[in-house]
């Protein structure tokens, strides 16, 4: 068994570049089928989820390898239709092959990707979109099947904002007849990394990042060459590491604007945060204001995927804050490792209630998902004493080296392999 070893208490200091972006990179890795040709895709992350889209990939039929500016995939030649239920269950957005798939071979047998450590994750939305593509689809208890003699252009109108679902309609719109109008798309900066890969490619995409977008179908794409954006997560990650420990660090990726409303946060806990084009920088002195509220929303809106990296840092906070998780229903399975650690902590359906502590004392405590993960790592870079984080098969989903970054910034940490 392997876990992360963290004694807390040190301040972090000195400069770090980000790693590019898990949610930016699995969707295109998936748009690479798109095209009978090759895609190279530099600054790509080397994590559990990257491993797992490479493995789905070379199971339908490309051919994919690591080259040293990043990740080759050649589709010349994508054979199969069908992806292999071990891969699915194994990575919930593997469901982003349904779209690409459809517009590459008109035909996709898939098993639902079920639900996951953060909450149910349905993909009704996903097939109800693909429908309008002028595709059939058909569900049996295991598999989805989808397929369609002519892939045509529809209207899309989203009853709710879906990161995934717009990331699909959007893969499997982009070669088919006609115009696609997406209304209500979810306005992330993955889906205009994913629009902005795709023209590259040679789509005919326009008004991603707006709720409404518009995907000319186009026959052929081309070969492309691609530099991945930051990692916002990840950079907002280390934000509240240096927040809640303390010091004074430079982060440096091409996602600062993007991490505006973290910043905002951070900023009303009483840190002071610089931002340029390529940088943040941060500077704490570990004795923060609680915040009376914040609240999980879509983009531009508190990410969801900060929520428990902001509850560490808020455990050891100058009185009580609120936190409201609006987009995942499970998403406050963390709170019971952090209640070991000392952390006072009250849960009611979507609000926990925060009371700071004067300090959290190091003690063995599980990952149960990978923000989650990521949470308790910085709450053991605060603790007094040493902390072990077991369950670090989620935190690698998303870090390449969380253990190596956080060292070259001073802290104590190490992963240590039973
Ligand atoms: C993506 C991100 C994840 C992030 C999330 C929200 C990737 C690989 N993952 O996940 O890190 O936390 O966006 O920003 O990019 N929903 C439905 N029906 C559907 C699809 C979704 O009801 O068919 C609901 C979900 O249960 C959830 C909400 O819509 O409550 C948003 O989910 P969605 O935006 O689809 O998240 P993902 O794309 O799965």
């Amino acid at each position: 068994m392997a876990f992360i070893e963290v004694v807390g208490g040190r301040h972090l200091s000195g400069e770090l570049t980000i790693q590019g972006s898990k949610n930016a990179v699995l969707p295109i890795l998936a748009a690479s089928i798109l095209h009978k040709g090759i895609t190279r895709i530099k600054n790509c992350p080397k994590i559990i989820d990257v491993y797992h889209m490479i493995k789905l990939l070379e199971s339908i039929g490309c051919i994919v390898t690591w080259e040293q500016e990043g990740l080759t995939i050649d589709a010349t030649d994508v054979n199969y239709n069908s992806v292999d239920k071990k891969y699915v269950s194994s990575m919930r957005s593997s469901i982003i092959l349904l779209g690409a798939l459809i517009g590459r071979n008109k035909c996709v047998t898939i098993s639902y990707p079920g639900g996951c450590a953060i909450g149910e994750r349905p993909i009704d939305l996903h097939l109800k979109a693909i429908k309008e593509l002028n595709v059939e689809v058909i569900r049996n208890e295991d598999l989805i099947f989808c397929s369609t003699v002519h892939l045509i252009g529809g209207n899309i109108e989203f009853a709710k904002q879906s990161v995934g679902a717009t990331e699909n309609i959007i893969l499997a719109a982009v070669k088919a007849e006609g115009v696609t109008i997406v209304n209500n798309a979810a306005c992330e900066p993955e889906i205009t990394e994913l629009c902005s890969f795709l023209n590259q490619m040679g789509a005919r995409i326009t008004g991603a990042g707006s709720k409404t977008i518009k995907i000319e179908g186009v026959k052929e794409l081309k070969d492309v060459d691609y530099t991945l954006v930051s990692d916002r997560i990840v950079m907002g990650t280390y934000l509240a590491a240096v927040a809640g420990t303390g010091g004074s660090v430079t982060l440096r990726g091409n996602c600062c604007e993007e991490n505006a409303s973290v910043i905002e946060v951070l900023r009303k806990l009483g840190c002071r945060v610089g931002v340029g084009n390529d940088y943040i920088n941060i500077c704490s002195n570990g004795k923060l204001q609680a915040s009376s509220i914040i609240e999980t929303e879509s983009y531009p809106g508190f990410p969801t995927d900060m929520q428990s990296q902001i509850m560490s840092v808020l455990s050891i906070a100058n009185g009580s804050s609120l936190v409201v998780e609006n987009i995942f229903e499970s998403r406050f399975k963390t709170v019971s490792e952090l209640v070991k650690m000392g952390a006072e902590i009250y849960v009611n359906g979507k609000v926990a209630q925060i009371h700071g502590v004067n300090a959290l004392y190091g003690t063995d405590v599980k990952a149960l998902d990978l923000r989650g993960g990521a949470g308790l790592v910085i709450a053991g870079l605060m603790a007094n004493g040493t902390s072990r984080v077991s369950g670090i098969e989620y935190i690698e989903r998303g870090y390449q080296d969380i253990c190596l970054d956080l060292r070259t910034l001073g802290a104590d940490i190490r992963k240590v392999e039973e």
